[in-house]
């Protein structure tokens, strides 16, 4: 292993839950549809006025309490998003300031809803290398803002929430999971599958780019979901391969909770039965950069991630951008 561990983890989710059927009162769709194309039921959606910052704040104070480190014992907040409070400052910076964290730098990583992994992976280096302690990790979205609430192919999808991690050295006690090593990966000539194009430099917010509703999360769902069945399966043998594993070895898969069609897909070309696919995208929704770190938190406060499990996170997301890491609990 790299040294280093999740010695504690975190979640939160904004208080209303969104029902299939209060979409079918929104948008041409129905429940049917919903639940067989993607396996959603529900998601939660942030009240007016609710952040990200304000999800992070209490996911994070959950794993740092979990993990019985205090905010000033952190030297670095990294949080993945891609619907932060304001561009700048980021909302790390923001974490930063209302946890007291006083000695941690601060940043936001943005890679699609792969930045957790990202900032995971570049968490987990810090510490593998020495240059710092303790880091605290978040996954975080209130996506609800970014979507076009009368667009059916995206509205239907995404929930917000986030997650948190604090990574640290590996310790002896207690379940934590120990980072064995990761893989980033990005195929930049997709930019175009996943977009939020309006109010930066490309398209400068105008009356025109909100009349065309630049200002909203746009995606080519249907070639998203074939270029992961067809890229993500070979990467994680691969990837397991490289650290002298097969995909049989891993007792739970936290993938990103985009669709429950694609994780069965990737762990049925992987011949790796469905029950190891931890699932919590019918309660949650796709809550991006949060799903893996929700997901993760539920499969360790319930159970069913046991000491000694081999356990494999992977995510993708707009980008093209997508991992994985492999950790022993
Ligand atoms: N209700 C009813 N019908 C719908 C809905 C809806 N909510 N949304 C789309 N449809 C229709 C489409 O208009 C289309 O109709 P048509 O055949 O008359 O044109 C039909 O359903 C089929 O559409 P497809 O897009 O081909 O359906 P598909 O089986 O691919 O499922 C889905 C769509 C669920 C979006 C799937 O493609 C998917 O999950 N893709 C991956 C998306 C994803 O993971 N995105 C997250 C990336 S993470 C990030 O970075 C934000």
């Amino acid at each position: 292993g790299l040294g280093v561990a999740v010695l504690g983890s975190g979640m939160a989710v904004p208080g209303k839950v969104v029902t299939n059927q209060d979409l079918e009162k929104m948008v041409d769709t129905s429940d049917q549809w919903i639940v067989e194309r993607t396996g959603i039921r529900t998601r939660f959606v942030a009240e007016e006025g609710v952040l990200t910052s304000d999800i992070s704040e209490e996911a994070s104070r959950m794993a740092l309490e979990r993990a019985g480190i205090s905010p000033e014992d952190l030297d670095l907040i990294l949080v993945g998003t891609n619907s932060p409070d304001t561009l700048f400052p980021s909302v790390a910076a923001k974490l930063q300031g209302r946890l007291g964290a006083v000695k941690a730098g601060a940043a936001d990583v943005q890679s699609g809803c792969t930045g957790s992994l990202y900032a995971l992976a570049m968490g987990a280096s810090f510490v593998a290398s020495g240059v710092f302690k303790y880091i605290l990790v978040v996954g975080a979205e209130v996506l609800s803002r970014l979507v076009d609430w009368n667009d059916r192919n995206t509205c239907v999808l995404f929930g917000d929430g986030a997650g948190a991690v604090v990574l640290g050295p590996a310790r002896d006690e207690g379940l934590s999971g120990r980072v064995l090593g990761f893989s980033l990966k990005a195929d930049g000539a997709k930019h175009d599958l996943i977009t939020l194009m309006g109010g930066l430099v490309e398209h400068p917010a105008s009356h025109e780019t909100v009349d065309q509703g630049l200002h909203w999360v746009k995606m080519k769902g249907n070639d998203v979901f074939k270029f992961v069945n067809r890229e993500i399966p070979p990467f994680l043998d691969g990837f397991l391969g490289e650290m002298g594993f097969a995909p049989g070895d891993v007792s739970s898969w936290v993938f990103h909770q985009a669709n429950w069609r694609i994780m069965e897909g990737v762990l049925r070309r992987l011949g790796v039965p469905e029950e190891r696919a931890v699932v919590n995208l019918d309660k949650y929704g796709n809550t991006s950069c949060a799903s893996i770190m929700m997901a993760l938190h539920e499969a360790i406060v319930s159970g069913r991630i046991r000491k000694g499990d081999k356990v494999v996170i992977s995510s993708f997301g707009a980008g093209m951008t997508y991992g994985a890491m492999l950790m022993e609990f």
